[in-house]
């Protein structure tokens, strides 16, 4: 049943804490699977490479979300849906949020476009537990990987206002805020108890 993402900037350490809770589950014989986004299935990740390759620019903005969008409709009615209807937990890093921050403010889309289209692809299949780990444009700028993709080479300016998105969206109450600077045992300890504390496990 449940589904849980990760979401936050590029450098927050999304993946280090999707790895731990990971192991946790498995440790504990608690069946879950993770998927990425954009990808997580063979469409997908076709969908990835045009997405993220810096041969692909310019994209339109609109080009570029239907394209999130194509690639989120597969892997929810391809590995989430049947999974969640197992009974299994899903983590996923990054999902709906990640449009709303990046394509909605980032791109200027707007938040109402870019929900309707998410819940469109989706079946208004919406997570239980979405942590954001937060991280501020100078934690970004510090931790940045020399190979940029496509994204990843729009400024400061488009982070900025990615993060003023996540800002707006986060206060919805299936949100739980973490601060991304913290070690990543530290953080992950956090992580644990709202997860414990969700669903008793
Ligand atoms: P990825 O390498 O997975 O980044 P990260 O490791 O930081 O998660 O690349 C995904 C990139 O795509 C990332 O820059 C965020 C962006 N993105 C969007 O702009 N919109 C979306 O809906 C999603 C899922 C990702």
């Amino acid at each position: 049943m449940p589904l849980i993402t990760f979401e936050g900037i590029d450098g927050c350490g999304k993946s280090t804490q999707i790895l731990m809770l990971k192991d946790y589950f498995e440790k504990k014989g608690i069946k879950c699977s993770v998927f990425r986004e954009p990808g997580g299935t063979k469409i997908g990740e076709e969908i990835r490479r045009i997405l993220l390759d810096n041969a692909d620019s310019p994209m339109d903005p609109k080009t570029e979300f239907l394209l999130f969008a194509a690639s989120r409709a597969q892997l929810v009615s391809q590995e989430i849906k049947p999974r969640i209807k197992a009974g299994e937990f899903v983590i996923l890093d990054r999902y709906i949020d990640s449009s709303v921050a990046y394509q909605g403010f980032g791109r200027g889309l707007g938040k109402k476009i870019v929900t309707f289209i998410n819940e469109f692809a989706t079946d208004l299949v919406y997570p239980d537990l979405t942590f954001y780990i937060e991280i501020d444009e100078k934690v970004f700028e510090e931790r940045k990987r020399e190979k940029k993709d496509r994204i990843e080479s729009e400024g400061i300016e488009f982070i900025k206002k990615v993060i003023e998105g996540y800002d707006q969206i986060s206060t919805a109450s299936r949100f739980v805020k973490v601060d991304g600077k913290m070690e990543q045992d530290q953080l992950f300890r956090v992580i644990i108890e709202k997860i414990k504390e969700n669903f008793k496990v």
